[in-house]
């Protein structure tokens, strides 16, 4: 039995934190082993929101790609290619520009919240690449196939509008495009160190796979825990503490319970407490620190994985074209 397609990727805009690794890079290493995964580093996505810098969104292909590799997303099990190096998918969203309506794009959840939070770039009027990149991310799904987009709640609306434009499609022109599904993490988004809902490179409140032992101790010890406690005695609240919100992600069963029972009777200190989590925390990380110190001294292995995961997906967008401009009756000379 031939196994279905997955499509999913990032936006090169910063490094990844342990948000992105629990919300879905984890799920991404568990899936490669049973599905065909092409995952995209969605440079042109990135430029809708960064268009006025575009030495960061090149700077943070490399970044992303390696923290792609330090997590174990094996390029011999996953496709990693560079979006703007397949033309097809721009080709793409300019055919299916035309089956999205402007009210349907803004009516978008997602996009909605984004345009808002993004007013200091865009003023009152957002650009059309940026209302627009739902059309171009239904572009880097089915460009593939994608039957199955591994990705976070956020994504589902995006999801939701490349199925509705799939539809328009196949019925207009033929059965040529697969209509995907989201597959949700089952980690819900983690929350900031500061207690924040998000965790975030703008909100300072993250903890990246690429933090060194000595910046991981610095940003948990000062975390937010119950405001309530103020001396060691005191009878703390784990259900308010961000510690220990941490400790049920990076300690193990016993030791959690441990932790929990000796701050509701106030016999543990949070910096006890927060000693122990950072090291924990560290722990976990290793070995992905260790995988990315590996791929962060060869630079052209890295370069290798991107040129050859690129001309890979470029294989399969080129024969998706073929179909579509078949279906579209754009194949003048054939
Ligand atoms: N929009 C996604 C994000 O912000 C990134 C992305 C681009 C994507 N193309 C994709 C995700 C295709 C899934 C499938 O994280």
């Amino acid at each position: 039995m031939e196994s279905k397609r997955i499509l999913t990727g990032d936006r090169p805009t910063g490094r990844m934190h342990i948000g992105h690794y629990f919300g879905s890079l984890k799920n991404r290493v568990e899936m490669q082993d049973e599905y065909e995964t092409y995952i995209e580093i969605a440079d042109v996505q990135a430029l809708t929101d960064n268009f006025n810098n575009p030495e960061k969104v090149r700077k943070n292909v490399r970044e992303v790609a390696i923290d792609y590799l330090s997590v174990g997303i094996d390029p011999e099990k996953s496709t990693i290619f560079i979006q703007s190096m397949i033309p097809e998918i721009a080709e793409l969203t300019v055919f299916y520009s035309n089956l999205v309506t402007i009210s349907r794009l803004e009516r978008n959840p997602t996009v909605k919240t984004e345009i808002a939070q993004k007013k200091d770039l865009f003023g009152e009027s957002v650009t059309y690449g940026f209302l627009g990149y739902p059309v171009s991310q239904a572009a880097d799904i089915t460009a593939f196939k994608g039957e199955i987009v591994p990705a976070g709640e956020d994504q589902e609306p995006l999801v939701e509008q490349c199925r509705e434009i799939v539809r328009k499609f196949n019925s207009i022109y033929g059965e040529v495009l697969k209509e995907p599904k989201i597959h949700l993490s089952k980690q819900k988004r983690i929350k900031g160190l500061d207690g924040n809902e998000k965790m975030g490179k703008s909100l300072g409140n993250a903890i990246y796979l690429s933090d060194t032992p000595e910046e991981i101790t610095k940003k948990v010890m000062s975390a937010v825990t119950d405001p309530n406690r103020i001396k060691k005695d005191d009878l703390g609240n784990p259900d308010i503490c961000m510690v220990a919100y941490y400790h049920n992600l990076f300690t193990d069963k016993e030791d959690l319970k441990a932790v929990c029972e000796e701050c509701k009777g106030g016999k543990r200190g949070c910096v006890a407490c927060k000693k122990q989590l950072a090291q924990n925390i560290i722990d976990k990380l290793a070995p992905i620190r260790e995988k990315r110190k590996y791929y962060e001294e060869r630079p052209e292995l890295v370069d290798k994985i991107l040129i050859e995961g690129t001309n890979k997906a470029r294989k399969i967008a080129k024969q998706t074209m073929r179909e579509v401009k078949e279906a579209m009756e754009l194949n003048y000379f054939e």
